[in-house]
């Protein structure tokens, strides 16, 4: 495996849940695989899950783990082609890149989208660098348009956790004072259309995530009908993707608090389990009482950040 950013990457589900459960059972089993490598970890953003769970992975495949916080522990880094660089930015990412990979066997990026070009942010063109100039794996760990290692451990979570053979999986938009991206809820509708689960995606209109990762998806307006009879439900914010009109992309449409994850939306449910990827805003996203109830999987999904991390650097790491 070179990259992961696409549940393509990893290829059949199915094989990767069980080598998820092989690697939760035995997390120390591969340690072998990392002797005298280097995984390089680069955040251009913070981070609380991405970077411990990165780092626990690459420790538990003895690996030796590198965190660099860009504009912090770094020279400030232009990112663009072409410009005179007269501002605070000291060092280009054309540099940069072949310099940190020459340190480094597999390298991980978070770096989050800008939020006001549509078209720039869709190209990666972090990401984009990175596999040019780098030559070595690349890992998204929450780039301008997908989290992939996110939506493994979510898929892994849901598999852990599922009552029926075909769950029915509720992906709701929640609001948010801050305009968030959409790589959470691209991902995660990218891997739920991959895997075999009823999935259903509930927004306000203006809300529609681009085509690409919405796939199949049953498209809801009715939040309550959405909800109903769901085995997960799925929150997360999500500003506008600018789909049908660029001119709005990465604007907040609505901070709807009947949006809001609360008692009575999941009472229409079929007791289902709440999810969210975290950091969450309580009373925002989901009230008090549903994320602190026995059906909150916030934190085992949390947990299986690490599981998924190392079941992708495992396979990088085996075809080195
Ligand atoms: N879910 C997630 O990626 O959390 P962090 O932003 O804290 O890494």
């Amino acid at each position: 495996m070179k990259t992961f950013f696409h549940v393509s990457d990893i290829g059949d589900l199915g094989a990767a849940l069980d080598e998820a459960r092989q690697v939760k059972a035995t997390p120390f089993a591969w340690k072998h695989l990392g002797e005298n490598k280097t995984i390089m970890l680069v955040f251009f953003n913070s981070s609380l899950r991405t970077r411990l769970s990165s780092q626990k992975a690459a420790l538990n495949l003895g690996m030796n783990p590198i965190v660099l916080n860009i504009g912090q522990d770094s020279w400030k880094l232009e990112t663009e082609m072409g410009v005179v660089m007269d501002g605070d930015r000291s060092e280009h990412l054309r540099e940069a890149i072949p310099v940190m990979t020459s340190y480094c066997d597999i390298i991980g990026i978070r770096s989050f989208a800008g939020l006001s070009d549509r078209e720039s942010d869709y190209n990666e063109p972090i990401l984009s660098q990175f596999i040019q100039y780098g030559h070595k794996p690349v890992i998204s760990l929450e780039s301008a348009t997908v989290h992939p290692c996110q939506a493994f451990a979510d898929l892994i979570t849901i598999e852990e956790y599922r009552r029926k053979k075909r769950p029915k999986v509720v992906m709701t938009w929640a609001p948010h004072p801050k305009a968030l991206p959409q790589a959470v809820p691209n991902s995660f509708a990218e891997w739920m259309n991959a895997a075999d689960v009823d999935f259903v995606i509930t927004q306000p209109q203006g809300y529609e995530l681009d085509p690409r990762f919405a796939g199949n998806a049953r498209i809801e307006y009715d939040q309550m009908k959405a909800l109903e009879g769901a085995d997960f439900v799925y929150a997360k914010n999500w500003s506008c993707p600018g789909v049908t009109d660029p001119s709005k992309y990465g604007q907040i449409l609505s901070k709807d608090m009947g949006w809001t994850v609360d008692e009575r939306h999941m009472a229409v449910t079929d007791n289902a389990y709440f999810m969210h990827c975290l950091p969450v805003r309580r009373n925002m996203i989901v009230s008090d009482s549903v994320i602190d109830a026995p059906t909150s999987l916030v934190i085992p999904e949390a947990a299986n950040r690490v599981v998924s991390a190392q079941v992708v650097m495992k396979r990088m790491l085996e075809s080195l």
